[in-house]
């Protein structure tokens, strides 16, 4: 049998001699992709999902004991992971996290600027200036040093995929929510941007808006009864997104080739919910 190509179906061993084809190869083999915050909720989804198609992976991630168990979860997938525990919120965590990750692999081809927090929910009267800061400080300037350091390295490889975060918060100017929609809002103009600035060097650039259970927004519905069961009647599909099978697989379809012409867009990850809003 002659040996199978890239992306190319093939029939697996179980299928020799009957109906069916296997594909040979993930849409992410030999790809290095770098995930903040995948120690859990849509970070660790979206870093099972990659590994699934093939890709090794390294982690920022913040919380030491979340990154081991979703690393532990990564290697008995078969992949390679190097978790750097690091805060975000730093320009030295970020370098460190990328130049650890070219130490491991010799480059990066895809960076998954997930990690966020909404340091503060209060009314706009009541926020003050250091969660604001940090919200700030994690979601935009996290995104931005991220960015800025693994370009080079994205450049030495022909080009490669960067995926950012926004909200529906944002975009719906929730209640309480300002320093949180400010980042979110911020980090998808940083997008356009980035996508305009990169796109003759490969550089794809593309944001994400989830609605996903996560332990985010299962830690809301905790102090808000009721809040999940509101949201399902409100979104087309009737359910909230898995982490690794609503956003993580969608997420890896930005992150691949498949995406070659996608870039400086949102795609909505969220059942329709801020379709059918808009
Ligand atoms: N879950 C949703 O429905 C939803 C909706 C809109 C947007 N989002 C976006 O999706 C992304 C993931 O959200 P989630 O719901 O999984 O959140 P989450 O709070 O459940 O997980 C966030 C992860 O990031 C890590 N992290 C936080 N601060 C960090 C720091 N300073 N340095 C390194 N790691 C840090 C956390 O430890 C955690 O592992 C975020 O960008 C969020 O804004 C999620």
């Amino acid at each position: 049998m002659a040996p199978a190509r890239a992306g190319e179906p093939t029939p697996t061993v179980e299928c020799i001699g009957q109906i069916g084809y296997g594909w040979a190869m993930g849409r992410l083999n030999e790809k290095i992709a770098l995930i903040s915050g995948a120690g859990r909720g849509v970070g660790r989804g979206i870093a099972l999902a990659l590994a699934k198609e093939g890709a090794d992976l390294a982690f920022a991630e913040i919380d030491p004991e979340t990154a081991k168990r979703t690393a532990a979860e990564i290697e008995a997938l078969g992949r390679r992971v190097v978790s750097v525990v690091c805060d975000v919120g730093t320009r030295s965590g970020c370098e460190e996290a990328v130049a650890r990750t070219v130490d491991a692999y010799g480059g990066v081809d895809v960076l998954i600027n997930n990690a966020a927090v909404a340091a503060q929910m209060a009314p706009i009267t009541e926020i003050e200036d250091e969660p604001f800061r940090r919200t700030m400080d994690v979601c935009v300037m996290g995104t931005f040093w991220f960015m800025q350091a693994c370009h080079p390295h994205l450049v030495s490889r022909g080009g490669g995929s960067i995926v950012n975060f926004g909200s529906g918060a944002a975009t719906q100017g929730m209640p309480t929510q300002l320093a949180y929609a400010a980042a979110k809002e911020a980090i998808r103009a940083m997008t356009r941007v980035a996508a305009n600035e990169w796109g003759r060097q490969g550089i794809r650039v593309n944001s994400i808006c989830p609605v996903a259970r996560s332990e985010a927004m299962v830690g809301w519905a905790q102090e808000q009864p009721g809040l999940l069961e509101r949201y399902e009647q409100m979104i087309p599909l009737g359910r909230i997104g898995d982490c690794e099978d609503d956003i993580g697989r969608a997420v890896a379809f930005l992150a691949s080739d498949d995406a070659h012409y996608v870039t400086g867009n949102t795609l909505w990850l969220d059942g329709g919910y801020g379709a059918v809003r808009a």
